[in-house]
């Protein structure tokens, strides 16, 4: 038994207001006047002065502002590249996500892309990544996904979605800073909770599970409890917002050393064919596992109820067969997921028409 060696987040920031140290933060990492700060920031911000206000740009630095309106694709991560590299006159000195989970897996994905070979697609897998990324920081706007934390940047390819899990993907310097996800809509504030709570039930109900995984996910599941199953809270809340930054990190942590299950990998399939989101992907998905996860899908029920949440159905209904295999193929493709989620026998178990049967459900 060898056990893995994970490294880390090495810095942290937390508190309401941490935002406004990020200058103080990152000027002993610059490198020259000639490596400017590239600032990858999350294109709903583009007029919000209070936040774009308070990034002070030196010398060559940049902010550019990137669509989420879709998932982060290989091809976008290249294109972002291509473009630093042509226009910056040395090696920059940071790549900066400020972000939800979209926005922290490109700044990932740019920064390790910007020291290594090739094409993005060729690192989607498990310890791919040859040379250290350059240095990055994630600064989170919505919390839930655990992209601040975790040990991969998930991408959609041309063959798969799949994350490039390396020992160089984890951010250099993580900022927590509640009052920059104030403004979260509603729904959005429930999915990408949903996307924590989630983590949490696939963790604590996997064959992965261990004392590591438990202790950080059963943290994460108060919290998550304690902020949806209370219709009093909502996105507005300061102390709730604080509150599910902490789940989050603690959510991502508890996955880092076990994995997620059954709705990852099906939402996978849904975001690869569909371009569905993480957050409502996995709500869709989620909200029919039953006999997967009872109990955790009666709260869930429970939550989206006492919120008003309403999930998009039948997004399936139009489908074809050869669509339906699209997305089995990439589902079952997330072996560790499945391993995890129904164990070493899985495969006797998550038979295609199993998968097709559920897809239709939803
Ligand atoms: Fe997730």
């Amino acid at each position: 038994m060898s056990y893995k060696n994970f490294p880390m987040v090495p810095r942290v920031i937390f508190g309401r207001g941490s935002f406004n140290q990020l200058n103080d933060i990152l000027a002993p990492k610059r490198q020259s006047i000639n490596a400017p700060f590239i600032y990858l920031v999350d294109d709903v911000f583009k007029n919000t002065t209070w936040l774009t206000s308070r990034i002070s740009l030196s010398y060559d630095d940049k902010i550019i502002f990137v669509s989420t309106k879709e998932e982060p694709k290989t091809t976008q991560v290249d294109e972002l590249v291509e473009d630093i590299i042509l226009k910056t006159k040395a090696r920059p000195s940071g790549i900066i996500g400020i972000g939800g989970g979209s926005v922290l897996d490109l700044a990932k994905a740019v920064s390790i892309m910007i020291t290594n070979e090739g094409e993005s697609k060729d690192y989607q897998g498990w310890d791919l990544v040859k040379n250290p990324a350059i240095y990055h920081v994630g600064i989170p706007t919505i919390s839930g996904t655990g992209a601040e934390v975790s040990r991969t940047t998930v991408l959609t390819g041309p063959e798969k979605k799949l994350g490039i899990n390396s020992d160089f993907t984890p951010f250099d310097q993580v900022v927590l800073d509640s009052e920059l996800t104030k403004d979260v809509p509603k729904d959005q504030w429930f999915y990408t909770g949903m996307d924590c709570y989630i983590h949490c039930i696939e963790s604590l109900n996997g064959s992965y599970l261990n004392a590591f995984s438990k202790s950080y996910g059963e943290k994460a599941l108060d919290l998550c409890k304690e902020i949806f199953l209370d219709d009093n809270i909502g996105p507005s809340n300061i102390e709730a917002q604080e509150n599910l930054m902490m789940a989050s990190w603690h959510g991502g942590m508890s996955i880092a050393y076990s994995q997620v299950g059954v709705a990852h990998a099906m939402s996978y399939g849904l975001s690869y064919l569909l371009g569905t989101k993480h957050g409502i992907g996995n709500c869709i998905v989620f909200d029919h596992l039953e006999e997967f996860y009872p109990e955790g899908v009666a709260l869930f029920k429970e939550m989206k109820a006492l919120h008003g949440i309403e999930l998009p159905q039948s997004i399936c209904a139009q489908l074809t067969d050869e669509e339906f295999e699209i997305m089995i193929n990439v589902a079952l493709g997330l072996e560790p997921l499945w391993e995890n989620a129904v164990g070493k026998n899985w495969k006797k178990i998550i038979t295609r028409d199993k998968l097709k049967a559920l897809y239709q459900k939803m």
